[in-house]
């Protein structure tokens, strides 16, 4: 059996915690590889929101295995409030979720050493969620961070008052200060509950279930514009976002993976700094925020919004290798009497079809304007019965993409989904 992968293409927040808990009853194994408590992956179903940072969009599913895999970042106070919300017994919840050994740790410092950062970096700022994410990973890269297997070591307390107390010589000489005690406790009760769960190499776990003949699903967090390679760094995040980064997440060979699913919304949202070529800072973008609900679902920051770029959307393609295309908030489109589409950009009055490397570069998005709709869609469950001038928007999607588009969504919550 090989492994699917379900990853952003955008700027994050594409849907995919809807989509995985969508698709989860067709997988035995649903998997975390890169970041952390960044993400917020939002699913619906009995009228009922959840958001979730780093559980698996596979948890309210019975009978599914989820792993936190060695390429996420695991906050254990953040985990420990994860749980405790989710309205599932603990001892259901110990069945079904299973963390790597080799998952590192954010520290309670992290999470003030990346607001320290940000501050230190003024009108440059990232716009981070301040989580921790970046000042955990580099402790990961530098081989100074402390991982979830560690937890059962007799001297792991020394080794988190070495690593806390190099952080706050930084942050004295970063000149931030800041009382961590209260979140220290709350850090150590998440180290308490983390014990009680399966923590183990999970690469052997997941080769075994694949070689058993069973179906994994790897669940990307952000998007494929925000990888620490290939996004518009700096401002990106820490961790490779792309199908590639699924192999280091998770200790899969390349040669496992079957289906690479891009998921990607109807138009574009972007949520912190850095370039954004379509984004619209008009009426326009304004009722996209308000219709689409556009808000940050870790930070409830309002996102900027703009419409679809097609040329980012091809380069992700081509990253991932992505097999099929899922588009998602189809329904938030409806009203417009026409729509735009990026199909290629202008920089110094010249044409190209290349995302530039230089951030400052400045984008004249040439669009491509189509048709729009005005019927209500979030019922419809029919490919065939959505309004002609919406199947001609994605049939010109797949057309510019070389990638069929597989799955239509009309609505946050679980059922209102189009398969075709
Ligand atoms: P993720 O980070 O990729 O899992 O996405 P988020 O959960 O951060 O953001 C997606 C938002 O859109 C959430 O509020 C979802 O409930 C909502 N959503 C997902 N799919 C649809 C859809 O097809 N239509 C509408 N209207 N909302 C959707
Ligand atoms: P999901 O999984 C949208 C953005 C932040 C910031 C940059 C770096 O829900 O799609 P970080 O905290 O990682 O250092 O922030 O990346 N960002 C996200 N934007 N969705 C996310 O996750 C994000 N995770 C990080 O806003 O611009
Ligand atoms: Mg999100």
């Amino acid at each position: 059996m090989k492994i699917d992968i379900l990853l952003g293409l955008q700027w994050g927040d594409e849907g995919k915690g809807k989509i995985v808990d969508a698709l989860s009853p067709d997988y035995d194994v649903i998997a975390r590889f890169q970041g952390g408590p960044n993400a917020g992956h939002s699913l619906e179903f009995n009228n009922v929101k959840h958001i979730l940072h780093l559980i698996p969009s596979g948890i309210f599913r019975e009978g599914k295995t989820n792993i936190i895999g060695n390429g996420v970042v695991l906050d254990p106070a953040v985990f420990r409030k994860e749980i405790d919300e989710l309205g599932i017994p603990l001892n259901e919840l110990t069945g079904r979720l299973v963390i790597s050994s080799k998952a590192n740790l954010i520290l309670p410092t992290h999470r003030i050493l990346d607001a320290a950062y940000e501050q230190k970096k003024g009108n440059l700022k990232i716009g981070s969620t301040l989580k921790g994410i970046g000042p955990a990973y580099t402790d990961k890269a530098s081989r100074n961070g402390l991982r979830a297997g560690d937890i059962m070591l007799e001297g792991f307390g020394t080794m988190y008052k070495e690593l806390s107390s190099v952080h706050n010589e930084l942050l004295k000489f970063l000149r931030y200060d800041s009382d961590i005690s209260a979140n220290e406790i709350d850090w150590f009760r998440g180290i308490e509950l983390l014990k009680k769960f399966r923590i183990e190499n999970t690469e052997y776990l997941i080769n075994n279930l694949l070689s058993a003949g069973k179906r994994v699903l790897a669940e990307g967090a952000q998007g494929t514009m925000l990888d620490l390679d290939f996004g518009s760094y700096p401002y990106v995040t820490s961790s490779n976002t792309i199908s590639a980064g699924a192999c280091t997440g998770l200790g899969v060979s390349p040669g496992r993976i079957a289906e690479v699913f891009g998921i990607f919304k109807a138009y574009c949202t972007r949520v912190g700094s850095g370039p954004f070529p379509t984004e619209l800072n008009d009426e326009t973008g304004e009722f996209l925020r308000k219709k689409g609900v556009e808000f940050g679902a870790t930070t409830g920051r309002p996102r900027r919004c703009g419409w679809l770029d097609l040329p980012a959307l091809r380069y992700a393609i081509m990253i991932n290798g992505t097999t099929r295309l899922f588009m998602m908030k189809a329904d938030i489109l409806s009203g417009f009497s026409s729509v735009k589409v990026c199909t290629s950009y202008r920089i110094n009055g010249r044409a190209t079809d290349q995302v530039p490397f230089d951030n400052n570069s400045v984008i004249e998005p040439v669009y491509t304007e189509l048709p729009g709709w005005n019927e209500d869609i979030t019922g419809i469950r029919k490919y065939d019965n959505l309004p002609r001038n919406l199947r001609s928007y994605i049939e010109f999607i797949e057309k510019n993409t070389g990638i069929p588009v597989t799955i239509v969504s009309v609505g946050p919550d679980r059922n209102s989904t189009i398969f075709r």
